[in-house]
């Protein structure tokens, strides 16, 4: 089982397991990370294999400055000022590879752009201490919920990797938004801890939406599963049900939920995204077949909470 070491007494470990290319759990202000040094083939593919992830999906490389992100891409202006407005933060920018970046391949999957982010907290200063950047997909089994606690690293990775670092649980909650900037226009690629109108604010253009080319896995059908089935958008629950509720008004029938959990009482999507992975999680756990989900409005953050439900709402046929 994984050794789990808090924030505090955990960098040394986990720089002993990063230089000898083994691959580490860590937390990020967004969910937590399966790290692996990404110059390192063989850390990279520990990571694919310990998640059980499909190759063709690429990974976002992690760095600790605005210099170490120079040496890996090529920055316009556009995705200049956007780094520095959201950096670090939960924004990753897909830009045009640098041919001397010094990446593995396995991290790309060979595509001529690159995924870059800097995370906040422990994990930029352990990319800093290691002084190379970072692969690091959501630190879950490919295809289910992303783990925003350790705990929930734990129970699902802890047979198949040495370090958990805690750090208690993560205050966004949500992946990273991922836009491409593409001949200084943007697109976004996956909704996420940065509402789209935050950053059209500072790049003073509206984005493009809808997949162009490549497929993040995050854009496959069904991702972010739990094992109950999912109903969306219910104003009635069903007799057996659990139910995922948002803001003050229950939909009918809801004391005869089995399980239940407010994302926010208050109606705050910043709390509701914080909560999302975690209490899809805890009404898994309550045995329910079906979690029924009350509407949640699209508004700001509710653009990333809708698309992870619909996305663990889909048919389970559909995952990779
Ligand atoms: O918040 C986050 O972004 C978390 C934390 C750990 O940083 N990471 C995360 O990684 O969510 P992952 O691997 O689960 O999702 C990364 C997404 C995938 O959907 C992948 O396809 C996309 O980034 N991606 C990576 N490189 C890409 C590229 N060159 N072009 C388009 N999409 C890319
Ligand atoms: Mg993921």
């Amino acid at each position: 089982m994984a050794e789990i070491l808090a924030v505090g007494e955990a960098m040394e470990r986990a720089l002993a397991l990063l230089e000898c290319g083994d691959v580490v759990a860590i937390p990020t202000e967004t969910v937590y990370g399966l790290a692996g040094d990404a110059t390192n083939g063989v850390a990279v593919a520990r990571i694919f294999e310990a998640k059980g992830r499909p190759r063709f999906n690429p990974l976002i490389a992690h760095v600790a400055d605005l210099a170490m992100a120079g040496r890996m891409a090529d920055f316009d202006p556009l995705s200049t000022r956007l780094a520095e407005a959201f950096w670090p933060g939960p924004l990753t920018l897909v830009l045009p590879q640098r041919a001397e970046s010094g990446i593995h391949p396995l991290v790309t999957a060979g595509l001529d752009t690159i995924a870059l982010r800097m995370p906040r907290g422990f994990g930029g200063e352990l990319i800093a201490r290691l002084g190379r950047p970072l692969a690091a997909p959501s630190a879950n089994s490919s295809g289910r919920l992303s783990a925003t606690t350790a705990e929930a690293v734990a129970v699902d990775l802890g047979d198949r990797i040495k370090l958990v670092v805690d750090g208690g649980a993560t205050p966004v909650g949500l992946e990273s938004t991922i836009i491409k900037i593409e001949d200084g226009k943007l697109r976004l690629l996956r909704p996420g801890g940065i509402a789209a109108h935050e950053i059209e604010a500072v790049a003073g253009v509206k984005m493009m939406r809808g997949a162009a080319g490549i497929q993040a896995p995050g854009m496959l059908a069904s991702h972010y599963a739990p094992g109950a089935a999912m109903r969306l958008n219910v104003g009635k629950i069903a007799s057996g049900e659990a139910l995922l509720a948002f803001g003050r008004d229950r939909a009918e029938g809801w004391r005869d939920a089995v399980a239940m959990r407010n994302l926010s009482e208050a109606g705050d999507l910043r709390e509701a995204a914080t909560n999302l992975f975690a209490y899809m999680q805890a009404l898994d756990r309550s045995g329910a077949a079906v979690i029924a989900v009350e509407p949640i409005p699209f508004d700001g953050l509710g653009e990333a909470i809708n698309d992870r439900l619909v996305r663990a709402a889909a048919p389970r046929d559909k995952i990779a």
